[in-house]
């Protein structure tokens, strides 16, 4: 049964659309006939992603900010045209793979900046002006890597979980207000974010396409949560069943995995 009909919104927020997940969600979302705000900081990669979904018939409003710093100005452009946005996506993100102890300290600030802080400020704006309209969606993209404590993972597995306690958190707050909170919990997924972590391995990875493609229905169905994948649905629920201190020693054999 469809709860949420992503046919009704018009315009969506996508960040981290100049890549991976983020630039997925703006291609699914634009053939399902929705207008867009597209952020990220690549101004040549943003471009070309606005000037791909305008082919399909849909406005793209491209503002390449990097939303750290740029927060505000993305706003600005919104409020300037008087765009309600209906969705929320918050794919932006960072990771940083390696030992806690060897990386200099501005780095997971950076992190924890963008994945944590930025996430929670657009949450905080665009949930509140939708609870005033009665309606809207917001999807945050946590990680499977959210779900447990990962080593050489630390900061950023951490700023995951906040992600899913957040959103799931959220989730039960707005839901009698016609806001639809999911949390996103991919997997390995084949975008340039482990390499960028320094943690590019080989190994099994999902296609966007099909992320995203899973989180939508999910979101249409009205689902708090999804993992998408059997092999990391497999993974989690091992993961819930045997001893953390057991969990957290195995994950840290292959850390890199995540
Ligand atoms: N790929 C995976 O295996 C995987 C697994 C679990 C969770 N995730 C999560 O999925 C989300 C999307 O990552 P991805 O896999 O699509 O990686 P990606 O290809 O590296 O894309 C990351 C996106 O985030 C944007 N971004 C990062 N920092 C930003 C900032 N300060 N301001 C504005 N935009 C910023 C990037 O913009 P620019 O490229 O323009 O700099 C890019 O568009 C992240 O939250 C990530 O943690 C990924």
């Amino acid at each position: 049964m469809m709860k949420n009909n992503l046919t009704d919104y018009k315009w969506a927020l996508v960040t981290g659309a100049s890549s991976g997940i983020g630039e997925e969600f703006a291609y699914q979302l634009s053939k399902r006939g929705m207008n867009l705000v597209l952020v990220g900081r690549d101004k040549g990669r943003l471009d070309e992603v606005a000037s791909r979904v305008s082919q399909l018939g849909v406005e793209a409003v491209p503002v390449a900010e990097d939303l750290t710093k740029g927060l505000d100005e993305v706003i600005r452009v919104i409020s300037e045209r008087k765009i309600d946005i209906d969705l929320l996506i918050n794919s932006a993100g960072i990771g940083i793979y390696g030992d806690f102890i060897e990386k200099d300290i501005s780095k997971p600030h950076e992190m924890i900046e963008i994945n944590v802080k930025v996430l929670t400020d657009l949450a905080y704006i665009f949930s509140k002006k939708m609870v005033e309209r009665g309606k809207g969606g917001i999807i945050n993209v946590s990680s499977i890597a959210g779900l447990f404590p990962v080593p050489y993972y630390a900061v950023y597995g951490a700023t995951k979980a906040y992600v899913y306690s957040f959103s799931l958190a959220l989730w039960a707050e707005l839901r009698d207000k016609n806001v639809h909170v999911l949390c996103l919990a991919p997997g390995k997924t084949k975008t340039r974010h482990s390499e960028r972590a320094g943690s590019n391995v080989g190994g099994k990875k999902m296609e966007p396409a099909e992320v995203v493609r899973i989180t939508l229905k999910s979101f249409e169905r009205g689902d708090p949560f999804v993992l998408p994948g059997p092999m990391n649905k497999i993974f989690s629920f091992i993961g819930g069943i045997f001893p953390d201190k057991l969990v957290v020693r195995v994950i840290g054999s292959f850390p890199q995995y995540f």
